[in-house]
């Protein structure tokens, strides 16, 4: 069945082709993307959402097709009122625009903007306390990841190999350190403290990421944002990933070692519960 799609203030289904092959988006990857998850047809941390995609097009100066978090929150709510299933994503991407194939881009093109939602199977309880497995790999991926940018060969790769070694995520390794995830944000408890990358050129500002953090530092436990050795995952007591789709999921073996006894771990356990109910009130507001 073919998804609600709204495309530069129009709507329409995916089963119409929307994209001139002349679109930059297309031709050179000159596009950037958001993912946010929706309950009950009400989006999850909306405006956190926003404001990364706004982040994002300044940096790559193509104009914000919304202009403004209002105009953006009307367009989402009227493609949420006619998505057919209660629960699901909302992919959007914005690219440059179309224009002549060439890599000078002329100045002040209009951009192209889609977004359609789709459903999608969330991790059920049982695989939440299950966790996954994961592989590490050399990261491939450009020197600007702090971009949501449309250029996932890297990730893309990384996926696959994961894919082929039976596991569900790829751990990017770059000059010695764990970046993150190929699809999302990465973490170990160490000593009782939780440490993940900071926010610079390596990573991608996940929108998870920072609420975990937040909620980690509620709870009294300590917070190391400092670059993660790739030595330092052999003897972490704790590990887990945050991403839009995932929430918080602890990893319980990498490269076919154990993480800790295997298991989900306690601060994991405590984080994944308290990112659940602030997700749902987030959907609720
Ligand atoms: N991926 N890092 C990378 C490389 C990601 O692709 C993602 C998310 C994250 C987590 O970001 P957030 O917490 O904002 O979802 C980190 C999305 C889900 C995707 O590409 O489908």
């Amino acid at each position: 069945m073919a998804d609600v799609l709204w495309i530069n203030g129009r709507f329409t289904t995916t089963d119409e082709p929307v994209i001139s092959v002349e679109d930059r988006g297309f031709q050179f990857g000159d596009a950037v993307y958001e993912v946010f998850k929706f309950t009950g047809h009400r989006p999850a941390f909306l405006s956190e959402h926003f404001h990364r995609l706004g982040q994002g097009l300044k940096e790559l100066e193509i104009s914000n097709p919304w202009g403004d978090e209002r105009a953006f929150a009307t367009t989402m709510a009227s493609l949420l009122e006619r998505t057919a299933c209660d629960d699901g994503i909302v992919y959007i991407q914005v690219t440059r625009g179309t224009a002549p194939r060439a890599h000078f881009y002329p100045d002040g093109l209009a951009p192209t903007a889609v977004a359609y939602s789709r459903a999608f199977r969330f991790p059920d309880a049982a695989k939440k306390e299950r966790g996954i497995k994961a592989i590490t790999t050399r990261d491939l991926r450009w020197h600007q990841c702090q971009i949501k940018s449309v250029n996932l060969l890297g990730n893309a790769l990384a996926k696959k190999k994961a894919q082929r070694a039976g596991v569900d995520e790829a751990l990017l390794i770059d000059d010695g350190f764990v970046r993150e995830g190929a699809s999302a944000s990465f973490f170990v408890v160490r000593g009782g403290r939780v440490v993940t990358h900071p926010l610079d050129e390596h990573i991608l500002p996940g929108v998870v990421r920072d609420r975990t953090i937040d909620l980690a530092l509620r709870a009294r436990i300590r917070v190391d944002e400092r670059p993660l050795r790739e030595a330092e995952l052999w003897d972490a007591g704790e590990a887990f990933i945050t991403s839009t789709t995932m929430g918080v999921m602890p990893v319980t073996e990498i490269d076919g070692r154990l993480v800790g006894n295997g298991r989900c771990g306690e601060i994991t356990g405590e984080l994944q519960k308290a990112f659940d109910a602030l997700e749902k009130a987030s959907a609720a507001r």
